[in-house]
């Protein structure tokens, strides 16, 4: 039973600022002298208006996106996106490139198969265990669209910078790393976050997409499945997720307004990768999974020499005040989830333990 909050390495739902929470502490009785809770206001309300168009301002102005692009707020999850976007975005007769790398990749591709929809997929890493982010891959010319998946929140490999596609639309799913760097969105035709990583709770997922995009929505999806309803009626075409978007409201705020934006962000998210991956590399001890070069700086994944020391090591870790350290349960292993929201002295903290372990037990 733990008292006070631990440091909170979870891969998602994960760690949130701390100041963040206690503002949805402090307010959540009474949002901004409504005398109403953000659960109990009508999302047609102006209070609820002016933190949804907080978030699309914000969002915009983080990500530095020009005119063309809109901000959307979705349900059920990445996932949704999935189906979602060959659906709307995968024209009759035309194929789709993918890359694969990884569980998330595959379900993507998955979700485009079932609609027997022509998708390629025009480069894998599974070839060494989706160990790293594939490079110089041949786009066909004629795609509709290349789908990547940005940030590999399992395999913990991430693109270290976004593959020239010759003029196709871009589609991301940036779910482990949205908001954790600035990058040029120029290229992409979409790109799309579950909130339950670095944007706020499990929830709502944010979907970005350019204007040109939304002229291929076909007129025979289901209401709710297109992303023309949800641009035209801003995301409120039936009730969102008022709570999620509140809290993805004031996480936005806070990186822009605590933080100071996303160029300042990555320096720090930065600086804790390489802390741990030193630590990860000082030794013989650990070993880091993914290839150099293709480390990811949100989730980092690593084995210790044998199963039970990572699981003493997991549970050594809680005592110490250190959560959520356990691998995914597809690939074992110990994975250090750093997203925006963890400090970099939760990660010198974990990298102290980490040193003290290994001398106890290397
Ligand atoms: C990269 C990536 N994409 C998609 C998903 C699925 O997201 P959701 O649970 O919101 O559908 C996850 C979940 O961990 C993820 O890490």
């Amino acid at each position: 039973m733990k008292k006070n909050r631990i440091y909170n390495f979870n891969p998602g739902p994960a760690a949130l600022p701390l100041s963040v929470l206690e503002e949805i502490k402090e307010s959540f009785l009474n949002l901004n002298g409504t005398g109403m809770s953000i659960t109990e206001i009508s999302h047609r309300s102006k209070d609820f208006e002016s933190i949804l168009d907080d978030a699309i301002s914000r969002t915009k102005r983080l990500l530095n996106l020009d005119d063309r692009f809109h901000v959307l707020f979705c349900q059920s999850g990445a996932s949704m996106q999935f189906c979602m976007i060959p659906m709307n975005l995968l024209r009759e007769g035309k194929s789709a490139d993918y890359v694969n790398t990884g569980t998330w990749s595959e379900k993507a591709i998955k979700e485009a198969r079932i609609q027997g929809k022509k998708i390629k997929v025009v480069a894998s890493s599974e070839d060494r265990d989706y160990s790293y982010i594939p490079q110089n891959i041949q786009f066909s010319g004629d795609a509709e669209y290349v789908h990547i998946t940005s940030n590999n929140t399992i395999k913990g490999t991430q693109w270290p910078a976004f593959p020239d596609t010759k003029g196709i639309p871009l589609i991301a799913d940036m779910s482990s790393d949205m908001m954790s760097r600035p990058f040029d969105a120029k290229p992409f035709g979409l790109f799309y976050a579950g909130a339950q990583k670095n944007l706020g709770p499990a929830g709502v997922c944010m979907v970005v997409i350019r204007n040109d995009m939304l002229e291929r929505v076909p007129d025979n999806l289901p209401t709710m499945l297109k992303y023309t309803i949800f641009s035209e009626k801003k995301s409120l075409y039936n009730t969102p997720p008022c709570v999620a978007i509140y809290a993805v409201h004031l996480v936005l705020k806070w990186l822009e307004e605590t933080i100071g934006g996303l160029e300042k962000m990555a320096e720090i998210n930065r600086k804790k990768a390489e802390l741990i991956y030193s630590t990860i590399d000082a030794g013989g001890f650990y070993r880091g999974t993914a290839t150099p070069g293709s480390r990811s700086k949100m989730n980092v994944t690593f084995r210790l020499p044998n199963e039970n020391l990572e699981k003493q090591f997991i549970q050594e870790a809680l005592d110490n005040d250190l959560g959520g350290l356990k691998g995914h349960r597809s690939v074992g292993g110990c994975r250090a989830s750093l997203y925006n929201a963890v400090s970099l002295s939760a990660v010198e903290a974990l990298t102290d333990f980490m040193k003290n372990f290994e001398r106890k037990n290397g």
